[in-house]
């Protein structure tokens, strides 16, 4: 699942989603997700939808890849919606493709954000695997307002924008099996605010070397960008490098009642998630107005 293998020019990662669906990360980054998408939704005029790393769009739990580890279950598979009333649109969306009791399939961020998606509005999706840039644009089907790109969402994402509609959520959510992830991250991030400073950016990080975040996190806070805040959920102790031990969301011009919510959802999250006394949360301003 890790070894790394060559396609042409692009050095293209193993990498599978479908093995981690649903774990305790994709549910932080997709409440993250569903807030932000909310708030947008709120006024009426459009807005653009961009995902630099967009995966495959919907797994199915009872396939083999997510099987293999049971992500799911200590993430998505431990929560109950009538636990949790504040996070109704998130439990909605997943009652969509699971019409029963039991949960099968889980959704990824390009059809949770399609579940947002006005008439008016736009989505731009960029998955640079093969299948599962083909299993995407499949769950997608032809809808005018997506396009789905088979390219490499970090230049891909640059070369669009503005948008017309001057409003949107960019959602950057690499793997960072590529150690050049993080580097890259924040360099698309500052340049995309160049041209797009009003956009709401999120941007995913795993918490497996503690180090590497202390540093993503001070490159944002030396960046001269405003508005930043972070919100992050650990399920055990940091654990240098055996695994990933949390996961968090920087996040740049984030809607106002964000940083309320989150800070009263994640001390809930890490009693329902936690596997250890370690776990715990983040959620702060990294930079103010
Ligand atoms: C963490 S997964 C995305 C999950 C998805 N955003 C979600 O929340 O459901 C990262 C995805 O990025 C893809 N990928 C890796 N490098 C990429 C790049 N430079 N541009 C576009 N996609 C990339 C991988 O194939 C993988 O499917």
């Amino acid at each position: 699942m890790r070894s790394i293998t060559f396609n042409q020019d692009h050095l293209l990662l193993s990498y599978r989603h479908s093995y981690h669906a649903g774990n305790f990360a994709d549910v932080l980054k997709h409440i993250v997700v569903i807030e932000i998408l909310g708030y947008l939704t709120r006024k009426d005029s459009p807005f653009d939808y961009f995902d630099s790393h967009a995966g495959a769009g919907l797994y199915d739990l009872g396939a083999e890849h997510a099987t293999r580890l049971q992500e799911y279950t200590e993430g998505i598979g431990k929560l109950n919606a009538k636990d949790w009333p504040e996070l109704a649109g998130y439990f909605s969306i997943l009652k969509q493709y699971n019409p029963g009791s039991d949960l099968h399939y889980y959704p990824g961020s390009p059809l949770i954000a399609m579940q947002y998606l006005r008439k008016r509005d736009r989505a731009w999706l960029f998955e640079m695997h093969p299948t599962d840039h083909d299993l995407l644009q499949r769950n997608i089907a032809a809808d005018p307002r997506v396009r789905v790109m088979h390219e490499d969402g970090y230049p891909g994402l640059l070369a669009l924008l503005p948008p017309l509609s001057r409003r949107g959520l960019i959602l950057l959510d690499p793997s960072y099996e590529i150690k050049t992830d993080y580097k890259q991250v924040f360099e698309t991030v500052n340049l995309a605010c160049k041209k797009f400073a009003t956009a709401t950016y999120a941007v995913w990080y795993p918490v497996v070397e503690r180090k590497r975040i202390d540093q993503l996190v001070s490159k944002f806070r030396n960046s001269g960008i405003k508005k930043i805040q972070r919100y992050e959920l650990s399920v055990t102790a940091d654990s240098r490098g055996r695994g990933m031990s949390g996961a968090g969301m920087i996040v740049v011009n984030p809607p106002w009642p964000l940083l309320e919510k989150m800070s009263r959802l994640l001390p809930r999250l890490v009693k329902a998630l936690g596997q250890d006394e370690g776990a715990g949360f983040k959620s702060e301003v990294l930079v103010g107005e």
